[in-house]
């Protein structure tokens, strides 16, 4: 019975340090990387940012940035809100750092014309 609970503790300990390194990690993942990471690609191309997806008729974002802003895409991507009322496909999954990092970089995302 000890010898479980001094397992569990070093179980938890072992979850905990990890999570507590992985979000000071400074390198922590730009947007870019956590889009691939999440496999946006795969549904997506980012022209301006070198990512093409493999799919013919793939939605390229790169001027994502002209028409939402980051808070907008930061809950369209986890499906809290509509566009032309209809859901993104998949909720992202991951923490809301990473979703709100890959809203912002999607956000920068403009074509060079406007404003
Ligand atoms: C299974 C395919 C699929 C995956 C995976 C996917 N998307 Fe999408 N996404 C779509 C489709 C389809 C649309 C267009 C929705 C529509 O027009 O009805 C879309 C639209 C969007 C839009 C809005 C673009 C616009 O200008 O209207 C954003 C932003 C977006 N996706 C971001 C992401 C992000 C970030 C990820 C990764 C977490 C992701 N998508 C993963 C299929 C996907």
């Amino acid at each position: 019975m000890k010898n479980l609970f001094v397992y569990l503790a070093f179980v938890f300990a072992v979850v905990f340090l990890f999570g507590f390194a992985y979000s000071f990690n400074p390198e922590g993942g730009d947007g870019k990387s956590i889009f691939v990471e999440k496999k946006c690609n795969t549904c997506h191309s980012v022209e301006v940012a070198d990512i093409e997806s493999k799919k013919k008729d793939a939605l390229d974002l790169s001027k994502t940035g002209d028409k939402y802003d980051a808070e907008f895409l930061a809950k369209f991507i986890t499906k809290k809100e509509k566009i032309d009322d209809k859901e993104h496909k998949i909720a992202m999954k991951g923490s809301e750092e990473e979703v709100k990092t890959v809203a912002e970089w999607l956000a920068s995302l403009k074509s060079v014309e406007t404003k």
